[in-house]
């Protein structure tokens, strides 16, 4: 059983279309009709009018491709950050020669939002970066505050919400550039970045004329088709299948089913004397990380190897400190997380 925060275990249907003719998505219009109607139901799942880019490749290259696409040399990005992925956003901001300015809190924190407030009084920035759900450390973090911060100050965001996005509702329609990938709570397989993008941030990206060439957005905006390159046929009709199934249960019975099953998890993790990692108020519906200080590693390697159970553990200083299950998409099922639960309850 694969109970790990993304991928997630596959819903059979999912395998099955996977298993379908190929066909050439260049020449067949029956790709290119099936790939519209995926724009439009990433859109209703997102929530945004904006417009969807679906790229081949997996949750990095979304996050890479916003960053190259929107900075450069000179510019100023504010990277607001409780977590790996929100203090990475800054590396990426420095390698395309952007000047990040990292406003941070402890990993087991909110949002630093007076340091936000104070941040951006002192200073002007051209974007701000931030994480929606920190998969690492199981965090949600509440993005309106900042969000209403930044749209004050008339700063174009970029957020990652890979691991939230149709697990629990975000804020899309105020964000610039919301970034997603195919397997986490859409449970699909990895192989895909998707991405919603703002008319303000393609007015930036087409003033900017990004240089980078597989990483700019530009392309996807421009081409003729809504896809400049081959398509990962195979990977968008599993992805097309996965959002009729998350369209059909309707998106509030899915975030309910996210909320219900975290609950569960949790109360069983209580039940056996473990805390999550953030303060449960801040943990997300799609994933838990529970503190188990030095046996996360032995922990993960028996569940697997005695109970054919994944879960992951965290990564950097919280490697083998931090046990997570992911209970988002298809994994977002009450039996499934409380055999893994049993499973962890029998070894510890
Ligand atoms: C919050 C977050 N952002 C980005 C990524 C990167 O996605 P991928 O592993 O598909 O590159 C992940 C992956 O776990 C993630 O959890």
């Amino acid at each position: 059983m694969l109970l790990t925060p993304g991928p997630t275990a596959l819903p059979p249907s999912v395998r099955e279309v996977m298993s379908e003719e190929l066909i050439n998505p260049d020449v067949d219009p029956a790709f290119a009709d099936r790939y519209d109607a995926l724009l439009d139901k990433l859109g209703t799942v997102f929530d945004t009018d904006d417009e969807m880019v679906v790229m081949g490749g997996e949750g990095i290259l979304g996050l890479e491709a916003a960053i190259a696409s929107t900075v450069g040399p000179g510019d100023h990005v504010l990277c607001l950050s409780n977590g790996p992925y929100g203090d990475g956003f800054a590396d990426f901001v420095e390698s395309y020669g952007g000047e990040s300015t990292l406003v941070d809190a402890d990993y087991d924190d909110s949002l630093p939002l007076a340091d936000l407030e104070r941040t951006l009084a002192a200073g002007d920035f051209d974007l701000a970066t931030m994480v929606h759900c920190e998969t690492p450390t199981g965090a949600l973090n509440d993005l309106s505050p900042a969000l209403a911060l930044f749209d004050d100050h008339d700063v174009v965001t970029v957020v990652d919400a890979v691991s939230s996005l149709g697990g629990a509702s975000v804020p899309t329609d105020r964000i610039d550039i919301c970034l997603g990938a195919s397997q986490k709570c859409f449970s699909a397989p990895p192989g895909l970045a998707v991405a919603s993008v703002s008319d303000a941030a393609w007015d930036r990206i087409e003033e900017r004329e990004p240089e980078s060439l597989y990483t700019n957005l530009l392309p996807w905006h421009d081409a003729e088709q809504p896809y400049p390159y081959t398509h990962l046929t195979t990977l968008v009709v599993a992805l097309d299948e996965a959002l009729d199934l998350l369209l059909a249960e309707g998106l509030d019975a899915v975030y309910d089913r996210h909320r219900e099953v975290a609950a569960v998890c949790r109360e069983r993790g209580s039940e056996l004397g473990l805390d999550p990692y953030p303060d449960p108020e801040r943990s997300s519906p799609t994933v838990t990380a529970f503190s188990v200080p030095g046996r996360a590693t032995e922990l993960q390697e028996r569940l697997r190897e005695t109970h054919d159970v994944t879960l992951s553990t965290g990564f950097g200083d919280l490697a083998d400190d931090v046990l997570r299950v992911g209970h988002m998409g298809y994994n977002a099922d009450v039996d499934r997380v409380g055999q893994a639960m049993d499973a962890l309850e029998a070894e510890l």
